[in-house]
């Protein structure tokens, strides 16, 4: 099973495949922002691909729409997790 790591906390979390981002930070008690309860709809789950962005699915619409995005940052909530990743949570 996938292993979740966030920085700057350093918790891990190991789940299920498919579970997003935002699922394994409510699991960790880390605090990503996700106001909307993970609808996409207030794109302030952002999070910071440290490590593992080939174990992270494609960018959604919604996140490619988000103009503030950097390259290496993801919505949490939209993303699906199939291997070992790292991020870091501002
Ligand atoms: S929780 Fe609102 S966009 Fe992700």
């Amino acid at each position: 099973m996938p292993i979740v790591t966030f920085q700057p906390s350093g918790k891990t979390m190991e789940i299920d495949d498919a579970t997003t981002l935002r699922e394994a930070a409510h699991l960790a008690g880390v605090n990503v922002h996700d106001r909307c309860g993970g609808l996409g709809a207030c794109c302030n789950c952002i999070v910071t691909v440290v490590d593992g962005a080939e174990h992270i699915c494609p960018k959604t619409v919604i996140e490619e729409a988000v103009f503030y995005l950097d390259p290496q940052d993801r919505l949490s909530c939209q993303c699906k997790i199939t291997g070992d990743v790292t991020v870091r949570v501002d």
